[in-house]
């Protein structure tokens, strides 16, 4: 009798302690198995004497009832808790604001110039582009700006210190290739007509730079956007109505552009392109110095000397490269003699265009990369 008291016990604390199912398992097969402590009590039995049998046999039968009932039991409370378990922990609170992903976004000049682009696109217009590090020929000398020209210090020029040296400019027949920080957008329109005979429809998008001093308005690397449109034909009118027609789309139907004349070595006549003030819609306002106008860039019929730098025929409507016995004025589609090549040309500060449709105090905040200010766009 002590010992099956004494199994009692020990199943007893075992079971307590069981923390798992598997646990439970092994004490089953550890008391009620085929090798089980238990198991060998009631095999035992039949070689007892018959009282003894009975009372041993009553008493180890006892003790299987409660050891399979508490096995039954534990195992129970053990599959309640763990199901228990699992549902507070992978509970979800369906509730809870979510988290915001941070993502990023393209910079405002990147956006006023894709939506200069896409305006753009639908007048027509393909997308060229060149350079930032250029030569000193394609900025200013096939521009019609020689070095000797005052016209030159319109552009203050980062130079840059050629490996070589710097390569002399005295033999004007050479191309002068010492280098600089393009100033404007404008040596991309010579590049895109040594490859590309007229028609011509361009915008060049792109950084410039200026050795100047900083301030509210004024940044050393700036944006741009140049206009090429070179047929034979082409009148100044044709500029006004492709300009309108674009500050209408870019800002309000109602904006009016104002050309005034100018002077760029580019270009004859020469324009500066002023819009009715989008601030004030042209009322007069601080931001327009109350003129109700705003200075967004220059433009021109492009100068027949930068026509014939890069080989093109000014009075012939189809442009030959080199001079060709029959490249003569033949008719247009109207019927008229063409004058041969014309175009116009413009430029402008996209990030001048980006600070007034933004309605932004200071240039110096695009490339501040203060996110207080970035994350407003
Ligand atoms: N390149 C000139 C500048 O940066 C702007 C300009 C004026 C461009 C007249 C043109 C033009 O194409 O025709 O100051």
């Amino acid at each position: 009798m002590d010992e099956i008291s004494s199994i009692k016990t020990a199943f007893s604390e075992a079971l307590a302690s069981a923390a798992m199912l598997d646990g439970i398992e092994r004490l089953r097969i550890q008391y009620l198995g085929r090798n089980g402590a238990l198991t060998a009590i009631l095999r035992a039995l039949k070689d007892l004497p018959e009282q003894e049998r009975k009372i041993r046999g009553d008493a180890a039968n006892r003790l299987r009832a409660y050891v399979e009932d508490a096995l039954h039991e534990k195992r129970a409370e053990l599959e309640r808790t763990t199901r228990e378990g699992i549902l507070v922990k992978e509970r979800l609170d369906v509730t809870r604001p979510g988290l915001v992903r941070k993502r990023g976004h393209l910079h405002p000049v990147t956006q006023i110039t894709r939506e200069v682009i896409a305006i753009f696109a639908g007048l027509g217009f393909a997308v060229a582009e060149g350079p930032e590090v250029e030569t000193e020929y394609y900025n200013f000398d096939a521009l019609n700006i020689p070095a000797d020209h005052p016209a030159r210090d319109m552009w203050d020029t980062f130079w840059i210190k050629s490996p070589k040296g710097d390569v002399k400019t005295e033999n004007v027949k050479r191309k002068s290739e010492r280098l600089l920080l393009r100033t404007h957008t404008s040596p991309v329109q010579i590049r895109y007509m040594e490859s590309h005979q007229p028609p011509i429809r361009i915008i060049v998008p792109g950084t410039v730079y200026r050795y100047e001093a900083t301030d509210a308005s004024h940044e050393i690397q700036f944006a741009q956007v140049e206009g090429l449109f070179a047929d034979s034909d082409v009148s100044v009118a044709h500029f006004k109505a492709v300009i309108g027609e674009f500050f209408a789309r870019l800002f309000t139907p109602d904006t009016v552009v104002r050309l005034r004349p100018s002077y760029f070595p580019f270009t004859e006549p020469s324009f500066e392109m002023d819009i009715s003030c989008t601030y004030c819609s042209a009322k007069g306002c601080s931001v327009c110095k109350q003129s109700g106008w705003l200075e967004i860039g220059g433009a021109g019929m492009v100068h027949p000397h930068v026509f014939k730098a890069i080989g093109y025929n000014p009075k012939d409507v189809r442009p030959v490269r080199s001079k060709s016995p029959t490249a003569t004025a033949v008719p247009t589609k109207s019927g008229r003699t063409s004058n041969g090549v014309q175009g116009f040309a413009f430029g402008m500060g996209l990030t001048r265009l980006a600070l007034m449709k933004y309605k932004i105090p200071d240039i110096r905040l695009f490339n501040s990369g203060d996110l207080r200010f970035l994350k407003q766009f």
